[in-house]
């Protein structure tokens, strides 16, 4: 049986409001996460609300030679279709970068015709949510980022995507070296209408 959650909403808060991007120059190079917390980051990323239930959120994980195989394709690709972009510190940067991590897991979202695609994009944005909470919750590092490949259609077929299917960036995982500064948002109230 589920224990109460309503007598947990200080420990929710906690979750929520210690949670930081933690970027990859901040982890603890060559220190691996045991696969099980991974899994309980995943597993917990397939409980985010689906309009449907269609669950469109895919994942692809990367760890040991993995990382080396994604380090060598986005470097390719980067190459391929960056174009008069091209700049080769960002170059080197793909093809070294996955290698200080532990865990890098690809996002994307598989279209379900039935619904709109703003919200399959939102519940895949759910389901990376619960990632990062989870993360936070087992005190390990993350962020998400749409950096490097991200918008680079031919990327899809890496992660077996097809054309009305998005790849939304990745996910870093390690372990905190150097943890992240307290976080700042502006006030709830200046975002809020509230009509009684
Ligand atoms: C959809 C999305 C894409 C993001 N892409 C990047 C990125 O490409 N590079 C980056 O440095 N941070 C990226 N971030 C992380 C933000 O920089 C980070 O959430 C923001 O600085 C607030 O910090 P916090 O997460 O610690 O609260 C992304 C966040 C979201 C939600």
């Amino acid at each position: 049986m589920i224990e109460s959650i309503t007598s947990t909403p200080a420990l929710i808060n906690q979750v929520i409001r210690t949670r930081r991007s933690v970027f990859t120059q901040q982890f603890e190079p060559g220190k691996v996460i045991p696969d099980e917390i991974v899994w309980q980051i995943l597993e917990n990323a397939n409980w985010a609300p689906t309009h449907k239930l269609t669950e469109p959120w895919r994942f692809t994980v990367f760890s040991g030679e993995g990382l080396k195989t994604l380090a060598t394709q986005q470097a390719a690709i980067y190459k391929e279709f960056a174009g008069a972009k091209f700049k080769q510190p960002k170059y080197e940067q793909m093809l070294n970068m996955p290698l200080l991590v532990s865990h890098i897991i690809a996002i994307g979202m598989k279209r379900h015709q039935v619904i709109p695609e703003m919200e399959e994009i939102a519940a895949v944005g759910c389901a990376v949510q619960n990632m990062y909470l989870t993360a936070n919750a087992y005190g390990v590092g993350g962020y998400w980022s749409t950096g490097g490949i991200t918008f680079i259609e031919e990327v899809k077929t890496l992660f077996n995507l097809g054309p009305d299917d998005r790849f939304m960036g990745f996910f870093y995982l390690g372990y905190i070296k150097v943890p992240s500064t307290d976080g700042k948002r502006g006030s709830i109230q200046d975002k809020v209408t509230w009509i009684k």
